[in-house]
């Protein structure tokens, strides 16, 4: 919260002096360093937002958060989401380019899979910022912008730890690792810091796989579907718990888990301690009931405001601030970051998590 706050004084220094220059009837754009190919723009200019597939409620935030904070800084906002998939957000990075976007904010389906549309955006001038997953496979990327994924993924695995010894505090621990979509970038990044946690306890045999499923390949959820996490655990139960119990599951967000509980409780078993990730309403109220043991708070204001941030240092001719130059390499480049801080939340600290927060607020009062 410390570095928004820094960023966004910056921000502000950064539009005063933009005004100023105006003022005197100076058009001529300011510098940027960090090899973004932009030197400041029009205010009024379009800026591109290039969302996902709704898979959770934090993409659905993100596309209000945009039009409103973008627009009420004088920028045009253009923003879309590619329910279609991969081939609907490539035209859509397309369209936006057309329209003369000066900044291209890219939340991918495939972070692969955009390498054509990027190299085209870069070549009309505009400056990349991979939002929340990274683009992978190419250099065309200038900033990316996000949680800390790799910190999510362990403060999951060290959830799952914790929750189970309260309930039970001596192991041998039954558990199952569900992960994210193979194509989001981000699913590899949550699943490796969750291992980092855990791996060295299934090691020393403190965890049991029952199901012997522990690869990331074996783990991953298609699209992020809750139909997909719940079929495979439909079968996980049925093929490795006959009898056993099922003590902790990994589950990398919070329609995943949701999924999860549904299908433990129509095999008619005990309820596992279950991680989570995105603080959506129904996980919160479920760790207020009790149920889903843990998610994770990434508010996504912060992550939109300080986009927003980017865009605005970028319009004025300044490089915007990074926090991270060697964590996320995309195998071509290792893209300068602004990362954001997870926090994890349990039924602990429910109560004192959200009380800014407009919609949990309320909720967790
Ligand atoms: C985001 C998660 C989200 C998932 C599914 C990921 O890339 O980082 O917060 O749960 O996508 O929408």
């Amino acid at each position: 919260m410390r570095m928004i706050g820094k960023a966004g004084k910056a921000a502000a220094v950064a539009a005063i002096a933009a005004l100023a220059l105006t003022a005197c009837g100076r058009t001529e754009p300011g510098t940027t360093g960090g090899g973004t190919g932009a030197a400041g723009f029009e205010q009024s200019s379009s800026i591109g937002v290039a969302l996902p597939q709704k898979t959770s409620e934090n993409w659905v935030l993100a596309e209000k958060l945009f039009n409103d904070g973008l627009s009420s800084a004088g920028f045009k906002p253009d923003v879309q989401f590619a329910n279609g998939g991969v081939s609907e957000q490539q035209n859509q990075i397309s369209a936006m380019i057309t329209k003369g976007a000066k900044v291209i904010i890219v939340g991918a389906i495939d972070g692969a899979q955009l390498g054509t549309q990027l190299k085209q955006a870069k070549d009309s001038g505009a400056t990349i910022i991979a939002y929340d997953r990274l683009l992978l496979n190419t250099e065309n990327v200038d900033y990316y912008v996000a949680y800390d994924n790799f910190k999510v993924g362990e403060l999951q695995g060290q959830a799952l730890l914790d929750g189970m010894k309260a309930k039970k505090p001596a192991g041998p621990y039954n558990i199952e690792l569900f992960a994210g979509s193979p194509d989001d970038a981000n699913a590899k990044v949550f699943f490796d810091g969750a291992m980092s946690v855990l791996k060295p306890k299934i090691d020393d045999g403190t965890l049991k796989v029952a199901s012997g499923q522990t690869s990331f390949e074996q783990a991953v959820t298609q699209g992020w579907k809750a139909e997909n996490a719940q079929r495979r655990a439909d079968t996980l139960l049925t093929g490795s718990y006959g009898t056993a119990s099922l003590d902790g599951v990994l589950s990398p967000n919070d329609t995943l888990a949701r999924a999860v509980l549904t299908s433990v409780k129509a095999a008619g078993k005990p309820l596992p301690v279950i991680t989570g990730q995105d603080s959506e309403v129904e996980s919160v109220k479920s760790i207020l009931a009790g149920e889903q043991y843990s998610t994770i708070n990434k508010d996504t204001r912060k992550l939109v405001e300080h986009a927003i941030v980017m865009v605005k240092d970028l319009q004025a001719g300044k490089t915007p601030e990074i926090n991270d130059d060697k964590s996320y390499n995309n195998t071509v480049k290792t893209v300068p970051a602004y990362l954001l801080e997870p926090v994890i939340v349990t039924a602990a600290n429910v109560k004192t998590a959200y009380v800014d927060d407009p919609v949990l607020g309320p909720i967790t009062k």
